[in-house]
């Protein structure tokens, strides 16, 4: 058998007046009026700890949304229990009965549900119409759908057989289970990374981000609904600490599909060495972490497309994509021009709250991200001269967490905020002799410690090769002439190494490959 060949699932843009605007706009106000009671779900079954945090929205945050119920130590137990005594039914069902249950999920999420999942992701993870779209509706669809392609394809995939002898590969889900650790940024990363290992075979316990748990509860409903059996997935949300000691303690653990910061990932990295002994197998450790992704411009560049790369690449969604912007090298020759242009531009993004549909900018995702970017702002009169606010710098706290979108410029290109990861509005720029391009791009390589994504503009061929060349560990993912962010499934699979990972390529056969553990048979006539 085989599924049909999958298509990425067209962006609505919701126009003024149109349908899909006014069916967003009701499931939004439907979302606002209600106080949700969001249960965790073991086994399917909704799972009330009694102990509650509030969910309120990060640019409105005096309205409360509702609750989530906080899990303990027990209900990470439960869930491991419930996975475990579900993984040999599981791991026995039919690829072509497996495949489905997430197929209709992609198309309950592109149909029924699209609203009230793109509502959750505006009004929980501060993010605008566009970039709910561009993430809780397509990318997670397509995720869905093209992992299923891509899985079918792994499975045909058998060795050589000769007269009397037949070999093939048996594609086994891992033996135990795996622990998926999701992040805000992206409700399809929260999609992706439970359903991956799942769809394989697996079975998992996730744990997202408190300020993720909104829209991945609707998720779970949906896959429910959507026919996943009991016990596959189970989505609980104890304290960070909680779930990593019990589950990495636990002698089924088989695997950690991560995304978050580096630090976190160092951790798990750490408690699983410590655990070895404990284990029946060597855990799968998946990661996507940190990022300082740049944009490198050179003296070709064409102008208009480098501030379009830096205004939508460092800005949307208040730069809080792990592939944003956060450092830029200007050459000489053109960085008056550009950086006018782009204040000018960033002049336009109008700050505000979700609701507003002509609102660019939002808030950062809660009050610790705030303070950690309000500091770096104001940092930057310490600086000795070495760096200045050239546009935004202001922030307000007092209706939601706002950053004005902001650029700072240095001539120091190890300064901090060309080093460090911000995850922010915020961006900074170093400007270069234009003739001295080539030894930038040693700066640019080393600067930081991660390798993400990256981008590159020119419009010179020859130089576009030696930047390629030259930038070749920088970034998982790399761009010519086009902004940093946006990978979009199927197209440009998604990963960086260094200390931003172990670049198994979200939305690839790259990523699936890891939750299998493959067994080969040899028959003798
Ligand atoms: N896929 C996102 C992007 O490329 C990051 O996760 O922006």
């Amino acid at each position: 058998f085989s599924f049909a060949e999958p298509k990425n699932e067209p962006v609505l843009n919701y126009a003024p007046g149109s349908a899909e605007r006014k069916a967003l706009q009701a499931a939004i106000a439907e979302a606002k009026s209600q106080q949700r009671d969001i249960p965790m779900y073991i086994n399917n079954q909704e799972v009330r700890s009694g102990e509650k945090m509030e969910i309120r929205p990060p640019h409105e945050t005096a309205h409360l949304l509702g609750h989530f119920h906080v899990g303990t130590e027990t209900h990470v137990k439960d869930a491991i229990k419930a996975a475990l005594e579900a993984r040999e039914a599981w791991a026995a069902t039919s690829w072509e009965h497996r495949a489905n249950v997430f197929l209709k999920a992609a198309e309950l999420l592109a149909g029924k549900y699209r609203w009230k999942m793109n509502a959750a992701t505006m009004l929980g993870q501060s993010k605008n119409a566009y970039q709910a779209e561009i993430d809780s509706a397509c990318e997670l669809i397509d995720f869905l759908r093209f992992n299923v392609h891509y899985l079918t394809e792994i499975y045909k995939q058998q060795p050589l057989s000769s007269p009397g002898v037949h070999n093939r590969l048996e594609y086994r889900p891992l033996e135990g289970f795996v622990l998926a650790i999701t992040p805000f940024n992206f409700t399809a990363i929260g999609g992706n990374l439970p359903t991956a290992p799942a769809m394989c075979g697996n079975v998992v316990v996730w744990k997202p981000a408190n300020t993720q748990v909104y829209s991945a509860s609707v998720f779970m409903e949906i896959l429910i609904e959507a026919g996943l059996p009991a016990g596959v997935i189970n989505l609980v949300y104890p304290p960070g600490a909680v779930i990593g000691d019990v589950s990495m303690a636990h002698p089924d653990f088989a695997g950690v599909h991560f995304t978050g910061s580096t630090g976190v990932f160092q951790t798990i990295w750490k408690t699983i060495g410590t655990n070895l002994p404990t284990y029946k197998s060597f855990p799968r450790i998946v990661g996507e972490t940190g990022g300082k992704d740049f944009v490198f411009v050179h003296p070709t560049a064409q102008v208009d497309a480098v501030v379009a790369g830096l205004a939508r690449g460092a800005f949307e969604y208040q730069g809080q994509k792990c592939s944003a912007a956060s450092r830029a090298y200007l050459p000489s020759n053109i960085a008056a021009e550009i950086k006018d242009k782009l204040i000018a531009e960033l002049k336009t993004m109008k700050m505000g709250i979700v609701d507003d549909f002509t609102n660019f900018i939002n808030a950062v995702i809660d009050e610790r991200s705030f303070d950690k970017l309000a500091k770096y702002i104001d940092n930057v009169a310490n600086s000795n001269g070495k760096a200045k606010i050239i546009t935004g710098g202001k922030y307000d706290k007092s209706k939601g967490w706002y950053i004005e979108p902001t650029i700072i410029e240095t001539n120091d290109p190890s300064y901090v905020t060309m080093c460090e990861e911000l995850f922010g509005p915020v961006l900074t720029i170093y400007t270069y002799e234009a003739d001295k391009w080539e030894e930038t791009l040693t700066v640019v390589d080393q600067t930081s410690p991660y390798a993400l994504t990256g981008a590159i503009f020119s419009q010179d061929r020859h130089t576009i090769e030696t930047m390629t060349k030259k930038l070749v560990n920088a970034a998982g993912n790399f761009y010519i002439n086009d902004k940093p962010t946006g990978a979009v499934v199927g197209q440009q699979p998604f990963g960086g190494a260094r200390a931003s990972g172990t670049n198994d390529k979200a939305g690839s056969a790259l990523n699936l490959y890891r939750w299998l553990s493959a067994r080969t048979i040899k028959e003798t006539q």
